[in-house]
């Protein structure tokens, strides 16, 4: 399976000229390292205002753009101050957009109905989705892991109950959706769950989708929280780890590619 090595850039950088040189940087390392990056597609998430810039510039290069988020009330436009649609963020250059980040959970209240209606938007504008998963400190600590994952999971079986994926094939699904696995109290932290524990998470998550429906092929489940250069390698050696959401260390050329590098050597 193709890895992944997804940037999300959050609310950064402050501004445009500090978006264009972020990008001048990592175009010019991955110039020099697209061979070195052969197995393994990389992709930026940078704020809504900075989609078309960025999209603009990534044209014709191997990476892609996503958005952090789209809205809930309308694939297209209407009258939802504030929201970015899954229409306009696909028109900005996006083709991916990631769902559900525990940062939209915590401080913008999504629940499964919101993230439903988000993933519908999505896949019906042709958008792949990165929905994200997993659980809090507290959580982990009461040994609560897999019961969060069944619920935050529960939107993928509904989804495949969605008008949306009617006379889709499965197949498509697992193209057009990607499980990142970011444990809440990993974010931004330092701390990171060892790779046995993330290894046996997958499984689990990997185990929980095939049992929606046996006939879908196995979705792609990314590790995110605290990845960085020096500790990629040893998440990336892991066969049921597919890839990398990384937030601080995409915001540096030299660590995101490192990153990119370690994925595509433990996957070559
Ligand atoms: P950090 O890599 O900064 O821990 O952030 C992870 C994340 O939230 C990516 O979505």
């Amino acid at each position: 399976m193709q890895a992944w090595v997804i940037g999300n850039w959050k609310q950064n950088p402050a501004t445009n000229n500090d978006v264009n040189k972020l990008l001048d940087s990592l175009l010019a390392v991955n110039d020099t390292a697209s061979t070195s990056t052969a197995q393994c597609q990389l992709m930026v998430a940078p704020s809504c205002v900075h989609l078309a810039t960025v999209s603009a510039r990534l044209q014709g290069t191997s990476m892609l753009c996503a958005a952090q988020n789209i809205s809930a009330h309308s694939d297209s436009t209407g009258a939802y101050t504030g929201d970015c649609s899954a229409q306009q963020v696909a028109d900005a250059g996006a083709t991916w957009t990631i769902l559900g980040h525990s940062e939209r959970r915590q401080y913008h209240r999504e629940s499964n109905d919101t993230l439903i209606s988000k993933l519908c938007h999505a896949l019906t504008q042709n958008l792949g989705a990165v929905l994200c998963v997993g659980e809090t400190q507290e959580q982990y600590d009461a040994q609560q892991t897999f019961a969060v994952l069944d619920e935050q999971l529960a939107v993928v079986k509904d989804l495949l109950t969605q008008p949306v994926l009617e006379g889709d094939s499965s197949l498509s699904l697992a193209e057009r959706l990607i499980i990142a696995y970011e444990p809440v109290w990993a974010i931004g932290t330092g701390k990171v769950p060892t790779v046995a524990e993330v290894t046996a998470t997958h499984a689990y998550i990997k185990q929980t989708l095939a049992s929606f429906d046996t006939s879908l092929p196995e979705f792609a489940v990314l590790y995110g929280g605290s990845v960085n250069a020096d500790n990629a390698d040893s998440f990336a050696g892991s066969p049921m780890i597919n890839g990398a959401l990384v937030g601080g260390a995409a915001l540096k050329s030299e660590s995101f590619m490192a990153i990119a590098a370690a994925f595509n050597h433990a996957k070559a």
